[in-house]
């Protein structure tokens, strides 16, 4: 715990409370989950997202319907539980959001820069279209067993390259994502920070991005997950569908495997 003195600020950002305390806490927000899930407004953007694949679009005017998630063209169902992985036509891993802009362009002959240059929505704006189509996306694997490979030279390196970074530590506080997420019980203010190198959070965090943000009224995916954990880290911006973002995400999805996908979620 000696990270935890290295500041004022971060003595006092990350309290430990009492165990009982605690529990009623973490208690009291997982009610509050169970209450909202079943009219998660994740729902809209994930039929927005079906629809969006199904409908012939952009310059060449065809639809996402022979986009190959890693299952063959046109299979949704099951793909995000199995991504990233290798994609032996661009000869690269993978991950749902890389894969889906790859088809966007490839496919639909969108321009890939317009695209990565604003993937997400900004506050009371409309989700984006890649918001909603991975809200779909993910929405089709709900219930599988997450399953991401490690068969292939380049999936190993990606799994390493993704666990160098996440025990790395820099920046201003000298951080690691290991730093906020190898502890069990710990948190940040009222949110429990998953200890990411156990099985069982390790498989719920994995299993339940993207999530309907209440706080912020919007879908939020996998890859804005990490961008926001590079913010808090302090880090230099995590650039959307970079290899240090599929290499991460490919770290925490092996380490999911065996768990169930439940995305997507609803998350305060
Ligand atoms: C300064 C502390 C801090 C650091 C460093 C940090 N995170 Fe986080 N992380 C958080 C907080 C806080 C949350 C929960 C946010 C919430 O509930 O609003 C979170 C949530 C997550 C989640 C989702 C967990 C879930 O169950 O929903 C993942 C995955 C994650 N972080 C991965 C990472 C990775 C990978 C890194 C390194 C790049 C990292 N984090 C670095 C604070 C941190």
């Amino acid at each position: 715990m000696k990270w935890v003195a290295l500041s004022g600020l971060c003595a006092a950002l990350l309290v430990s409370l009492p165990a009982a305390a605690q529990k009623s806490a973490a208690e009291a927000i997982a009610d509050y989950r169970a209450s909202l899930q079943d009219g998660n407004p994740a729902d809209l953007n994930a039929a927005r997202g079906a629809e969006l694949w199904r409908k012939a679009r952009g310059p060449k005017n065809v639809s996402l319907e022979k986009c190959d998630l890693g299952k063959g063209p046109g299979v949704v169902a099951g793909a995000a539980a199995q991504l990233p992985r290798h994609f032996a036509d661009v000869g690269a891993v993978m991950d749902v959001e890389s894969r889906l802009v790859h088809c966007m362009v490839a496919l639909q002959g969108f321009e890939r820069d317009a695209l990565v240059a604003k993937p997400y929505s900004g506050t009371a704006e409309k989700a984006t279209d890649i918001e909603d189509l991975v809200a779909f996306i993910y929405d089709e694997s709900r219930d599988v067993q997450v399953k991401v490979p490690q068969s292939h030279a380049k999936e190993k390196q990606a799994y390493e390259r993704g666990k160098k970074i996440f025990f790395f530590r820099g920046g201003p506080y000298d951080f690691s994502c290991a730093s906020c997420h190898s502890a069990d019980g710990q948190r940040i203010r009222l949110q429990d920070l998953p200890n990411l190198t156990q099985k069982a959070p390790a498989q719920a965090a994995f299993a339940s991005w993207p999530a309907y943000r209440v706080s912020q009224g919007a879908v939020r995916t996998m890859q804005w997950r990490l961008y926001d954990c590079f913010r808090q880290q302090r880090f230099p911006e995590l650039k959307y569908l970079s290899q240090a973002s599929v290499d991460l995400i490919t770290f925490l999805g092996v380490n999911a495997n065996g768990g169930t996908m439940a995305a997507p979620a609803i998350k305060r």
